[in-house]
C-alpha cells in the first residue's frame, strides 16, 4: 500500500490510469497474490503433491448456489436455482422485474435465508452477512450525515481497522472511483453516478471476496449509466474482482460480463446460460459491432421463444 501511496502524490490521472498503475496492489485478489505461499518447493516429488492437490482448487468455484428455493406463504419465488462464479468472473443474472432477482441476490449477501438450498463462498455455507460479499443496492445506500470518505471508511471502522490503514485504504479508493476532489462532500451534494461511484468504493474497500450488485445503474438516466458501464469495464479488467450483478437489461448484461444467466418468473428460474465471448477489454463502441448484436439477437429470439414469465 506504500507504492500505492506514493503513485497516488503524483500528478492527477484518469481513471483508466490510476486503475492501470496501481492495479496490482488493488483487491483482495492482488492481495493474495502478493501473499504467494513460501517454501513452495520442497523438493520435486512434494512440488508434484501440492500442484496436484491444489489443481482442483483452481477450478472450485468463488461462489455456488444450489439448490436454492425461496417461499413467501405461498408463493414460489425461487426455484431450483444452482449458479455458480468462478474466480475473478463477471457474470450477470438478466431476468424481468419482479422475477426474484433481488431475492436472489439479498440471499447470497445472508440478508434473507432460502426456504431450502444453499450458498457457498469459497465452499464455506453462507449463514448471514459477511465481510466476504459486498453489496451494492440501487438508491446508493449512503449515510447522507457522512462525508463521501466517512462513508467509504465506515465499514472498515466497525471492523476495528486502525486509522491509519483506513486513511490510506479510503484514499486509494477515492482515487479508484475519481472522487478525490469530493472526499468531503456530502451525498446530497454529490450526482446519482458520482454516489454510486461512492457505493462501490465502500464495498471495494471492504476488500470482498465477490461484489455483489442489484440494478446498480437502475435509477441512472442513459448517459450516465453509460458512463458507469464503461467504468465497471475498466475497474473489472484491471483489477479483476468477482463480481455478480443482477439487471433486467439485456445489452447491459451482454455488454458487461462473461456470462450471463436469463431467468423466468412465476416461479424464478435459470432459464439459461450464455457464455458472452466478447474480448475482455470492451468500449461503448462494442455494442455497435456485429459480434455484440449477433449475440444479442440470439438471446432476444430465444427470449421469445421462451417467454420469461410462463404465468404473466
Ligand atoms: N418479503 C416479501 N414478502 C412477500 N413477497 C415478497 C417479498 N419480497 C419479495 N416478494 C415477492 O417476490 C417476487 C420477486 O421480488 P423481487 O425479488 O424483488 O424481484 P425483482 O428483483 O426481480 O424485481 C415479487 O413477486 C415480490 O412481490
Ligand atoms: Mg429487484
Amino acid at each position: 500500500m506504500r507504492v500505492v501511496a506514493k503513485i497516488l502524490k503524483q500528478a492527477p490521472l484518469s481513471l483508466s490510469h490510476i486503475i492501470a498503475r496501481t492495479a496490482s496492489f488493488a483487491t483482495p485478489t492482488s492481495k493474495k497474490n502478493r501473499a504467494a505461499p513460501q517454501n513452495f518447493i520442497l523438493n520435486n516429488q512434494t512440488a508434484i503433491n501440492q500442484m496436484n492437490q491444489a489443481a482442483p482448487e483452481l477450478d472450485s468455484p468463488k461462489l455456488e448456489v444450489k439448490g436454492l428455493y425461496k417461499t413467501f406463504d405461498r408463493l414460489v419465488v425461487l426455484e431450483n436455482i444452482n449458479i455458480h462464479l468462478k474466480a475473478n468472473e463477471f457474470v450477470c443474472i438478466v431476468g424481468a422485474s419482479g422475477c426474484g432477482k433481488s431475492t436472489l441476490l439479498n440471499i447470497i449477501a445472508g440478508l434473507a435465508t432460502p426456504t431450502s438450498g444453499t450458498v457457498l463462498i469459497d465452499g464455506e455455507t453462507v449463514l448471514g452477512p459477511g465481510c466476504d460479499r459486498g453489496m451494492i443496492f440501487q438508491n446508493y445506500s449512503l449515510f447522507p450525515w457522512l462525508t463521501v470518505s466517512d462513508n467509504i471508511g465506515f465499514g472498515l471502522s466497525l471492523k476495528g481497522i486502525t486509522k491509519a490503514e483506513r486513511q490510506e485504504r479510503i484514499h486509494y479508493y477515492l482515487e479508484v472511483v475519481g472522487l478525490k476532489k469530493f472526499s468531503n462532500a456530502y451525498p446530497k451534494q454529490l450526482s446519482g453516478g458520482m454516489k454510486q461511484r461512492v457505493a462501490i468504493a465502500r464495498a471495494l474497500a471492504n476488500e470482498p471476496e465477490v461484489l455483489l450488485m442489484d440494478e446498480p445503474f437502475g435509477a441512472l438516466d442513459a448517459q450516465t449509466k453509460e458512463q458507469m458501464q464503461q467504468f465497471m469495464i475498466e475497474l473489472w479488467s484491471k483489477t479483476q474482482t468477482t463480481i455478480l450483478m443482477i439487471t433486467h437489461d439485456l445489452e447491459e448484461g451482454i455488454y458487461l460480463s462473461q456470462r450471463i444467466y436469463i431467468m423466468s418468473a412465476n416461479p424464478g428460474q435459470i432459464k439459461q446460460e450464455q457464455t458472452i465471448s466478447l474480448p475482455p477489454s470492451r468500449t461503448l463502441d462494442t455494442k455497435l459491432t456485429p459480434k455484440f448484436i449477433e449475440i444479442k439477437r440470439h438471446l432476444i429470439q430465444t427470449l421469445r421463444e421462451n417467454p420469461l414469465s410462463e404465468n404473466p
